[in-house]
């Protein structure tokens, strides 16, 4: 029970299953047409069905002159032609050859923007440091909380600060809200609107609006619908990555995407790690009522990398109807978390060995750490494999007596043991190994998401909280006290919050 792919070696015989378990997974995985919905999704077929268009990250990792035609353009150009002008920008800003309006160059990366605009530049800021720009200061706002914003910028010149505004809607209020006082910041510091120009930079599909907040289209890097926000960290979201580590390392990282991409497409499914992985998730989350699943990389460079996972999971598998909207009848997408270890040893593990609630966990490692230092790297990997060893076989009542305890106390020592882990190991994390991760989440995403019959490429349960704090911030910031329109607490709410809120 172990499969190996792109440089990554899955071992997922510490699973609550037979082989012939995995039969009866794949058999279903082919009762849900999943090889026909992989075609699909390759193919640019429009299987975001809510939105009625095609899901097609993929190409944004196609290599040039690969044809991919989607409603005749052909998209795999496009996607490189950005690539290009995004190179040629990090170059510049990485170069120093980019100057400020002041005429100094660029030292600070300031990224504004929020879900998949953010979590996926953040995660891989944190994964490829060791690959970054030693003189430049990346940060990232995403929070309409000022203090995001204010404690990002407190210590940076705006002479060298560059500002690149990632949404893809350009909508967005967390993310237009701190863009506004961003660019009030810095003309506040530079005393000339003028300056906007050398210090923004937008990433979005939305050209009108880009020009509308006040940057120049010259200095907008797009991209397109059929791209969803928790997809789009290789897109030109990825400008603040491609920016610190550089173009030919992003070029890397989109290989990692890619020959992950070709394994998913043509693996047979027994093999495929995607696919295995996300029958596993299946498995427990249907069969044995798993509500949570825990995702802990053995290194500290992976720190967000389970934030990232729970926007790609759980704004994807969060669904409760069909794709052909009846609501379903069976539990879809499991709650994603995790820390990374060893940290979390020390923390929530306990609950994980002896609590009640079945919580699977794949735990990540690496066989070369970046930053090799006396023993730190074998006693990490020791504790990873201890942890998958612990989990699967405990310890029984016999071996804690055996050991000397007192038998009165031994029960709260025993281990039952039979908790399902998948170990992922790889040799380092150089970013084509990034890439290769991000892939195989993905595609575990969508192999789930197929044998739900669910759509993993719409978000519609945010809008509702959007609206409502939009007329709430109505209410809030009204000069006169507001008609109560809401229910009963949320009028109380906003009366007590006006009554002591300075503003
Ligand atoms: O509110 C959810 C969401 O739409 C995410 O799907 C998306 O990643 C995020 O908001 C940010 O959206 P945008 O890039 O359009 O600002």
């Amino acid at each position: 029970m172990t499969a190996e792919a792109c440089g990554l070696y899955l071992d997922y015989s510490k699973n609550l299953i037979t082989d012939d378990t995995l039969t009866l997974l794949v058999d279903l995985a082919h009762d849900r047409n999943l090889s026909q919905r992989i075609t699909a999704m390759f193919a640019g077929a429009h299987i975001n069905v809510s939105e009625d268009r095609p899901a097609l990250h993929v190409a944004l990792r196609m290599p040039a002159g690969t044809p991919l035609m989607v409603d005749g353009v052909d998209v795999v150009v496009a996607v490189h032609e950005v690539l290009d002008r995004m190179a040629g920008f990090a170059g510049q800003i990485r170069s120093g050859a980019w100057l400020g309006h002041s005429g100094q160059p660029i030292r600070n990366v300031v990224n504004i923007g929020i879900g998949g605009s953010d979590l996926g530049p953040v995660m891989a800021h944190e994964a490829l440091r060791h690959y970054s720009h030693p003189d430049l200061t990346m940060r990232f706002v995403s929070n309409v909380d000022a203090t995001d914003l204010v404690e990002a910028t407190a210590d940076l010149d705006a002479a060298e600060t560059l500002f690149i505004v990632a949404s893809k809607t350009f909508t967005t209020t967390e993310t237009m809200t701190n863009a506004a006082s961003a660019r009030a910041w810095l003309v506040d510091a530079l005393g000339d609107t003028a300056a906007v120009s050398r210090h923004f930079v937008a990433v979005s599909t939305a050209t009108e609006r880009v020009a509308a907040f006040g940057i120049d289209p010259a200095n907008m890097f797009g991209f397109w619908d059929w791209v969803g926000g928790r997809y789009s960290m290789d897109s030109a979201i990825g400008l603040s990555t491609m920016i610190a580590v550089g173009p030919d390392h992003f070029a890397d990282l989109l290989a990692g995407f890619h020959a992950m991409d070709e394994h998913f497409r043509t693996a047979p499914l027994h093999h495929n790690l995607p696919v295995l992985m996300g029958l596993l998730a299946v498995w427990y989350r249907n069969f044995f009522g798993a509500q949570t699943m825990g995702v802990m990389p053995y290194d500290h460079y992976l720190s967000r990398f389970p934030a990232y996972l729970q926007q790609l999971t759980m704004e994807s598998n969060g669904k409760h109807v069909t794709l052909a909207g009846q609501r379903v009848d069976h539990d879809t997408g499991a709650v994603y978390w995790g820390e990374p270890g060893t940290n979390g040893q020390h923390s929530f593990f306990q609950l994980i060995h002896q609590g009640t609630t079945l919580i699977p966990v794949d735990l990540i490692g690496f066989a070369r750490s970046l930053n090799p230092v006396g023993s730190h790297h074998d006693l990490l990997t020791a504790n990873l494999f201890a942890q998958a060893q612990a989990l699967a076989f405990g310890r029984t009542l016999d071996e804690v007596i055996n050991a000397g305890v007192d038998p009165a106390m031994a029960p709260h020592r025993v281990m039952d043991g039979n908790r399902p882990s998948n170990v992922v190991l790889a040799d380092a994390l150089t970013p084509f190994q990034l890439g290769t991760l991000v892939a195989l989440y993905e595609h575990s995403v969508f192999t789930q998401a197929a044998i739900w019959d669910i759509d993993a490429f719409d978000q519609w349960g945010v809008e509702l909280g959007k609206a409502l704090a939009a007329t709430i911030a109505n209410d809030l910031m009204a000069t006169t006290d507001p008609d109560a329109t809401h229910d009963s607490s949320t009028n109380a709410l906003i009366a007590r919050y006006r009554r002591t809120s300075p503003s």
